[in-house]
């Protein structure tokens, strides 16, 4: 017996049931009847956020016809029978004018996504309705570089792995105001790193069903000490010196002064050093004319030294004699001395 007519039979003999399973067996390929085909291209379909609750509609023609679900081909529902034991799923029904029978499906997962089918079994021709669930997933990074070290010069490559549906974009960002573009994907390469290229990288995983998840990697670039400056100025017998000196390195530079040859330390002779991160100051008081000279600042740390020296002397007494002490103070205060120019020629 061809598999329409046993359908038929059925209806007409009220057994809906029956009916329906064997119409719902004619989505099976290998039982539809000839020159029926269930069109996907023209099915509808419903876009759902991972977790959410999705709702597919479907309505029964009038209080006499029957309804099934089905997702893929086993049936969830028959009329008001739950066949599936999936807790998350129950008919939403309202018997206003349209004779409601959609099915709900809470939590979705990616795991259910497909094709379900409403059949509705009536007077008439059975109507199959096919809704395609399209199952969306936030970005999520889930792995990521952890922060690195490098020397100068040397290469990094991090890393960012992002899950979502649809597969996000990664793309990559300098956390810097001279930071430049970088490409998007997985990896981020830099070969032959500069010092300003240290500071935080922020990953950020896109796709359009969310807002973009974001991390970041900390980028730390050793290099040896420079020093960037050494200042100090001219100074009368009597007064307070100040030397201070100033160095790029990281990991932060110890460091030392000298006068001459002889290693300074805090406490000695009218001598007190402070250390503020990349910069120390070295104050020499009470100057006397043994207490003038060469004053060396060394900067060190585990990648190489550095070393500046500065005369420390007295004021230009021919330029500034006739003023005052704290004048002559102050207006040789703002010369610079560089390791180039290490006397106060005025
Ligand atoms: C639909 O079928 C798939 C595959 O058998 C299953 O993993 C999923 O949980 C089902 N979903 C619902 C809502 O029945
Ligand atoms: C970056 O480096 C990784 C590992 O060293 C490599 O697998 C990847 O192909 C590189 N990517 C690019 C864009 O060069
Ligand atoms: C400054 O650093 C030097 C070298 O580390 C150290 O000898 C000195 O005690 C430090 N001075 C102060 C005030 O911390
Ligand atoms: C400054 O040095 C002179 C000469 O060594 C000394 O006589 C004087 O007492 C010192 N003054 C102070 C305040 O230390
Ligand atoms: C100061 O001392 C440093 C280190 O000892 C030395 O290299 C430099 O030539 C000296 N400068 C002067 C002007 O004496
Ligand atoms: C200062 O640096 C020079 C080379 O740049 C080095 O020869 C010298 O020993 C250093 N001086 C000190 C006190 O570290």
């Amino acid at each position: 017996m061809d598999i329409m007519s046993a359908v038929q039979d059925a209806c007409v003999s009220g057994q809906w049931l029956t009916a329906i399973i064997l119409s719902l067996c004619c989505f099976l390929p290998s039982c539809l009847p000839a020159g029926q085909t269930v069109d996907y291209a023209s099915s509808e379909s419903v876009v759902s956020r991972q977790g959410d609750t999705a709702l597919l509609r479907c309505y029964l023609l009038d209080g006499i016809s029957k309804g099934a679900w089905l997702n893929r081909s086993s049936i969830i529902f028959a009329g008001n029978d739950k066949w599936s034991v999936d807790p998350r799923v129950s008919i939403v029904s309202n018997m206003g004018d349209k004779h409601e029978y959609s099915l709900q499906i809470q939590k979705v997962d990616i795991t259910d996504e497909g094709f379900y089918t409403c059949s509705i079994q009536s007077e008439r021709n059975p109507r199959p309705k096919l809704i395609q669930l399209i199952v969306k997933v936030p970005p999520k990074i889930y792995d990521i570089s952890s922060d690195i070290t490098v020397n100068e010069g040397g290469d990094i490559s991090l890393f960012c792995l992002a899950s979502g549906k649809p597969e996000p974009k990664i793309t990559w960002r300098h956390i810097s105001p001279s930071a430049r573009k970088f490409e998007s994907g997985e990896n981020l390469n830099i070969t032959g790193i500069t010092r300003d290229a240290a500071g935080d990288y922020e990953c950020g995983a896109e796709n359009d069903i969310a807002s973009p998840d974001t991390r970041t990697v900390k980028v730390t670039v050793n290099f040896p000490p420079s020093i960037n400056e050494l200042r100090t100025h001219g100074v009368r017998p009597g007064y307070t010196a100040l030397l201070r000196c100033e160095a790029a390195a990281v990991p932060t530079p110890v460091f030392e002064w000298y006068k001459g040859e002889k290693r300074l330390s805090k406490g000695q002779g009218g001598i007190d050093i402070k250390n503020l991160s990349s910069r120390s100051i070295l104050t020499v008081s009470n100057i006397t004319e043994e207490r003038y000279g060469n004053y060396t600042c060394v900067a060190v740390n585990k990648l190489g030294a550095a070393n500046t020296s500065v005369a420390l002397s007295p004021p230009n007494t021919a330029q500034y004699g006739t003023t005052g002490g704290g004048e002559a103070l102050l207006a040789c205060g703002i010369l610079v001395l560089a390791l180039s120019s290490l006397l106060c020629v005025y």
